[in-house]
């Protein structure tokens, strides 16, 4: 029998909620902000024949070479200022593993990606917060002044910012930039659907920048599933993130299909402006409608029903097949749902939806899906202690 006791977890960590995020069916699903269609038939077909070439029994290139040099030529910058991994959460994870952990700080700005105060925490990282103003901007003389008084390591500016959709100013980029004590981590998961990019930013500011931008390739790239993301920074922070990743953390397949994704920019470019001209429309048919609704930059629009519960609310659009996320209770927009743009039937679906919605009705017929359990309460769930992820 063994002497040890039970297995305890870090005390830091035990109150923590691990985020999994929740998957319900639905007809038409608008509530992780992805993609609302599959990548190219050619570019499948390509990276089925890349596969049959990939030779598996060997580790993959531990530095991405072929991956950052592509990228780093998307971007106009060195291959030495590319960080590839799993996902922009594991390279936010990198950021932190090198740049945060215990007697450390990170700032972000509230209400915002919850995963940054989330793998901030997992790592050790202190996390101080600020508010955003009404419009869910952030103020710079605000943060200047938290600059002085919490000295934080990392600063995340999340632009456009989940949930809220709006993108920071460059001005209000380059303030923090000039003034943060640290790195500057400006998350443009969403960046393409933008007017601009910290990039510009970036490439102004030379080697001896802390600007950091993070990209993905699960939004814009219709590639959630292959779990890619990128940060371009300065050579010593992509040094510092290779560091600290694990040896071989990135497949060759997810490397192959990154680089032959590279080859279809101009196809994502105009998918990019199809759903930036669907959110247009999507958010003027809402404008006529009982919501409040933020101006967006990102391919999803945040709206707050007037006068109906928005938990009803949400409860009816699943009951009609269309699934949206429920913020209603995370800190800073009480009483809010996030739609993420789809095809334009799947808008046509939400927004007939939500007519009816909040109207107080769902159409006879349709099946109260929210009202069970096993549908509804893991997504209403799961924002937990930390917020949504996605
Ligand atoms: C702002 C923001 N950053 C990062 C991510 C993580 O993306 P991924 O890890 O899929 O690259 C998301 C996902 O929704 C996000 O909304």
């Amino acid at each position: 029998m063994s002497a040890a006791g039970p297995v305890v977890m870090r005390p830091d960590l035990s109150a923590m909620v691990g985020y999994h995020s929740p998957q319900v069916d639905a007809e038409v699903r608008l509530n992780t902000n992805e993609s609302p269609i599959a990548p190219p038939g050619s570019w499948s077909a390509e990276l089925a024949r890349e596969i049959g070439r990939i030779e598996l029994n060997r580790y993959p290139d531990r530095r991405a070479r072929k991956l950052r040099e592509a990228l780093a030529s998307y971007h106009d910058v060195s291959p030495e200022q590319v960080f590839c991994a799993n996902g922009s959460n594991e390279v936010i994870q990198c950021l932190l593993l090198a740049f945060g952990g215990p007697g450390r700080k990170a700032l972000v700005f509230e209400p915002t990606y919850a995963l940054h105060s989330h793998i901030a925490r997992v790592t050790g990282t202190g996390v101080c917060s600020a508010p955003r103003d009404e419009s869910f901007r952030i103020d710079p003389d605000a943060a200047v002044s938290l600059f002085g008084a919490q000295s934080p390591e990392v600063t995340f500016v999340c632009s456009p910012n989940n949930p809220t959709g709006a993108a920071e100013d460059p001005g209000v980029v380059a303030a923090i930039e000039v003034a943060a004590p640290g790195l500057v981590v400006v998350d443009e998961a969403y960046g393409q659907f933008a007017r601009w990019s910290a990039l510009d930013l970036l490439r102004d500011a030379g080697p001896g920048g802390h600007l950091v931008v993070t990209r993905t390739f699960s939004k814009t790239w219709a590639m959630a599933g292959c779990r890619l993301g990128y940060l371009v920074g300065t050579p010593a922070v992509v040094e510092a993130c290779e560091a600290v990743a694990l040896p071989y953390h990135l497949s060759s397949l997810t490397q192959a299909a990154g680089l032959l994704a590279l080859g279809y920019a101009g196809e994502m470019e105009r998918r990019v402006a199809a759903i930036v001209e669907e959110r247009g429309r999507v958010a003027a048919a809402l404008s006529g409608m009982a919501v409040t609704t933020w101006p967006s930059e990102a391919n999803f629009i945040l709206l707050r029903p007037d006068a109906a519960s928005s938990s009803e609310v949400w409860e009816r659009l699943l009951s009609q097949s269309v699934l949206v996320r429920d913020c209603s209770t995370w800190p800073g927009v009480e009483g809010c749902l996030r739609v993420t743009i789809g095809t334009p039937a799947e808008n046509d679906r939400f927004l007939e939806a939500l007519d009816s919605a909040l109207a107080g009705s769902s159409p006879a017929g349709s099946s109260p899906a929210g009202s069970s359990p096993e549908r509804s309460s893991p997504e209403r769930r799961a924002p937990g202690l930390n917020g949504t992820p996605t």
